[in-house]
């Protein structure tokens, strides 16, 4: 008998033991009340990743371990415009839903902690122990701007500064040297070394080392390549295959802070070929790639170690031309949706493209499809959809490019407000128009539209549209054409229209599903 009572008062204690520790982890990771992202201020994206406050810029250290998406991004946690620079951090385990962490890196005696990549160090070159993520970051102080590294050994949680930072000080007469972008190249016999691809003004500088810590120059491209009316900053330097396969061709990005397409800052890539020491291009300096033809991308990064072969990548959600000016209060700074990237060929050469990743599909919520339906100048087709999230597909044949001169979509329609995604057939141009999206006065120039040349697919012209509180981001024709743009339109315009200019245009296939909030936990900021 009184065996057993003391067994009943064990199994009770034990119980509410684990009851207790239950508690405990699943407040690491379910937020309580009030540390949830709430997501209902104005503009506070639904399922883009954003700062939990105050302000973010690029996103840096993109790297997957075990089973999580890693995203730090230049964050300053005092106030909502740009000023002394940390890395802010999230995880994710799918790149959807994100718990944001403390802030990983904080400024200290060598200056700020200024953009740059991550790694894992699997065969502990550097000396740091088994399996350290290692960030390799621009110490800005003043102005002056050097390389330096730093570890963790527990998951990117903690982060010790390496005591021989920098571990890289800029060359001679280069004043911008800034934001690193590592990774490991395999050289034959299983043999390989770090790169480090680091912006050196209108270049882009390669350094190389066998432990992270020791650079040596080993070369460096641009100057006279591409565009350079502006800084080149945050490169990022990845071989892709073509059209799947076996070919593979190197992608060097460059984020350049002025004369984009749409104005401002804006992603250019070049295509080419990288030896272990150098980029050279495939194309002549005069050719000029961009990555995104609208106002709102910037400083993309791709993440290392990306499971399945993958390259993802996604982008600061705005534009050095007004960042500091959107009209959001409390937290000022989000990401576009991750990308998974892809060459093709095209009768123009190799090229980019982007598609949202597969991921996003389970956000997906109310769905509408049509089909083969021929709509002419009154259709009024999407009467019944609205909302603030969507997400739309749509494949149009205009073998008659005489039948309609204008088409597409018009998004967060309301009182004298919507944005517009229109393909314009005789010019054979894809344009969004967010003249009228909403609040655009904060900024001159902000409320106007970006155009860019796109040609119809076996005479198709294909939309993908992923629609947020406040951006649009459209992928034409399977990601060869993108725009990513912010808008600030009123709660309530949440209207959606199908229109045409001209006589009439063949619908393929329309399908638009509502998009479910995705979930953000705050663990401890
Ligand atoms: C790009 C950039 C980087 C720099 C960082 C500073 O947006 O200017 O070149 O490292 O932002 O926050």
């Amino acid at each position: 008998m009184r065996g057993q009572l003391w067994l009943k008062l064990l199994l009770l204690i034990v119980m509410v033991g684990s009851l207790a520790m239950l508690g405990g982890c699943s407040a690491m990771v379910t937020a309580e009340p009030g540390d949830a992202i709430t997501l209902d201020e104005p503009f506070r994206p639904q399922y883009h990743v954003s700062v939990p406050q105050m302000w973010a810029n690029d996103p840096n250290g993109l790297v997957f371990y075990d089973g999580e998406y890693h995203l730090f991004y230049q964050h300053n946690p005092d106030d909502v415009v740009w000023g002394p620079m940390h890395w802010g951090h999230a995880v994710s385990a799918d790149m959807v839903n994100w718990t944001h962490l403390p802030i990983a890196l904080y400024p200290d005696e060598l200056g700020t902690i200024f953009s740059g990549s991550a790694v894992i160090d699997w065969d502990n070159t550097a000396g740091f122990g088994e399996e350290a993520m290692v960030a390799v970051f621009t110490h800005n102080d003043d102005g002056r701007q050097m390389q330096s590294v730093a570890y963790s050994t527990d998951k990117g949680r903690t982060w010790t500064k390496v005591a021989g930072n920098p571990v890289l000080e800029p060359p001679k007469n280069i004043r911008n040297f800034r934001d690193p972008k590592v990774f490991w190249y395999e050289t034959a016999g299983g043999a390989g070394h770090w790169v480090m691809a680091v912006s050196g003004g209108n270049i882009i500088l390669f350094f190389t080392s066998p432990d992270l810590l020791h650079w040596e120059s080993s070369g460096g491209f641009g100057l006279t390549h591409g565009a350079t009316c502006g800084v080149w900053e945050t490169p990022d330097l990845f071989p892709l295959p073509i059209d799947g396969g076996p070919g593979t061709r190197w992608v060097l990005a460059v984020a350049i802070g002025g004369c984009a397409p749409a104005g401002g800052s804006g992603v250019q890539y070049f295509v080419g070929d990288f030896d272990g020491l150098t980029f050279t291009s495939d194309n002549d300096k005069d050719t000029i790639l961009w990555a995104d033809f609208g106002a709102d991308f910037y400083a993309p990064q791709s993440w290392s170690e990306a499971p399945d072969g993958r390259r993802l990548w996604l982008a600061w959600l705005n534009n050095w031309a007004y960042a500091q000016d959107i009209p959001t209060s409390t937290w000022r700074g989000s990401f576009s949706v991750p990308r998974e990237l892809a060459l093709v060929t095209t009768a123009d050469g190799v090229r980019l493209t982007q598609q949202p990743i597969a991921e996003l599909q389970q956000l997906r919520g109310e769905h509408w499809q049509w089909r083969d339906e021929v709509i002419g100048p009154d259709a009024n087709l999407l009467a019944d959809v609205s909302g603030e999230t969507l997400e739309i597909m749509a494949e149009f044949a205009i073998d008659d490019l005489n039948e309609a001169d204008r088409f597409g979509f018009r998004v967060r329609t309301g009182d004298d407000e919507s944005t517009t995604i229109g393909y314009a057939t005789k010019a054979r141009t894809l344009y969004v128009d967010r003249a009228q999206s909403g609040d655009v006065a904060f900024s001159p120039g902000f409320g106007a539209a970006h155009t860019a040349a796109m040609e119809p697919v076996d005479g198709l012209i294909r939309l993908h549209v992923l629609i947020d509180s406040s951006s649009v981001e459209v992928f034409g024709n399977d990601g060869r054409v993108v725009f990513s743009e912010r808008i600030f339109p009123a709660g309530d315009s949440l209207g959606l229209e199908l229109f045409l200019d001209g006589q009439q245009v063949t619908l393929n296939a329309l399908d638009i599903w509502q998009l479910e909030p995705a979930t953000f936990r705050v663990d401890d900021l």
